[in-house]
């Protein structure tokens, strides 16, 4: 089948009601019809993902995206502009046409443009917003591969749109404009710098953004199977164990590890995101006792990976 009638009959799938995965340039998707409440009761089922955590819908431009909202603040509007297509999502206050389904019955709406070519052609040629949380069951590492969502969601959805791996590879940055000041829900492949320098003063919703190592109150896992412990020392790792190591660049230790992955040997944020869910999911298929992540620098997209990998150690 040609890439065109590939994205054709996935459109189809779509209007029928059914469930798509599909890349986006963060993760994959698994996407169904924003406006159809039976089509997204299926997204929440086969990912046995609770009711109370909303989704994200994906729309291909802003004229669609102003239909799902009542209203786009000026701050708002101002990253719009300048990141759509892209790794950005806005909480807004939702229209009546989006069902209480997609949003767990709050009344804000979480919208995005993804910058994929495959994704847009999905949207426009099935000509609805498509609600869509990462393609892998709920808790789990997210999927940057068609690869990563046959393996875990395979047999259970109607399609699967195969467009490589995701190159931004971390999930979009959420940031609520439904306040008095812009909130950021979760760090993603915008950086707070680049947001900040958009429109100043930024609240932070997670206390694991700026504190990777304290504990706190988290909804999201992205974990492996494996247990997963972030230590930035690398000193006192027990002996006799089959551990693994997730390093950002060449590690500095002479414990033997019984696997090592480097997000990037050059040391560049950029890659190291994009390694980051495919070199989780790699160690995890190890048989290991433990994986020893190791935080990145937490600044821009470090704090997206850092946020992630201590979620993955609070499971
Ligand atoms: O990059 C991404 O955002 C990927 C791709 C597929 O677009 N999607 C994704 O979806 O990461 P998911 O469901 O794994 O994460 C959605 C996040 C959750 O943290 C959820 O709580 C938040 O968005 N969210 C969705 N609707 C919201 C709302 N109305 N208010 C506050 N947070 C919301
Ligand atoms: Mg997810």
């Amino acid at each position: 089948m040609g890439l065109m009638s590939e994205i054709q009959k996935a459109a189809e799938i779509i209007q029928e009601g059914g469930l798509v995965a599909f890349p986006t340039e963060t993760v994959y998707g698994l996407g169904a019809d924003a406006l159809n409440p039976y089509a997204v009761a299926r997204i929440f089922e086969v990912k046995n993902r609770p009711q109370f955590d909303p989704l994200i819908v994906h729309v291909a431009d802003m004229r669609q995206a102003e239909i799902l909202a009542l209203k786009f603040p000026e701050k708002a509007l101002r990253l719009i502009e300048k990141f759509w297509p892209g790794p950005l999502t806005v909480v807004l206050q939702k229209a009546a046409i989006v069902p209480d389904i997609v949003t767990s019955s709050l009344p804000t709406v979480a919208i995005r443009v993804p910058n994929h070519p495959m994704a847009l052609e999905l949207i426009r040629e099935s000509g609805r917003p498509i609600a869509a949380p990462s393609a892998n069951p709920f808790g789990g590492v997210s999927p940057t591969t068609a690869e990563h969502v046959r393996q875990s969601l395979g047999g259970k959805i109607d399609m699967i749109l195969d467009g490589g791996p995701c190159l931004v590879g971390v999930e979009s940055t959420v940031i609520s404009f439904v306040g008095k000041e812009p909130v950021l829900l979760r760090p993603g492949g915008v950086s707070l710098e680049e947001i900040q320098a958009i429109i100043g003063k930024v609240e932070i919703h997670t206390s694991a953004v700026d504190k990777p190592l304290a504990p706190g109150q988290l909804d999201h896992h992205y974990a492996p199977r494996t247990p997963l412990i972030l230590d930035d020392s690398l000193e006192s790792l027990p002996e006799g164990k089959k551990i693994g190591l997730l390093a950002f660049q060449k590690p500095k230790t002479s414990y033997t590890f019984a696997a090592i992955e480097i997000l990037s040997e050059k040391g560049d944020l950029k890659e190291a995101a994009a390694n980051l869910f495919a070199a989780l999911r790699r160690l995890d298929e190890k048989n290991l006792d433990l994986i020893v992540a190791h935080p990145v620098p937490h600044a821009g997209l470090g704090r997206a990976i850092n946020d992630r990998l201590y979620k993955a150690s609070r499971k």
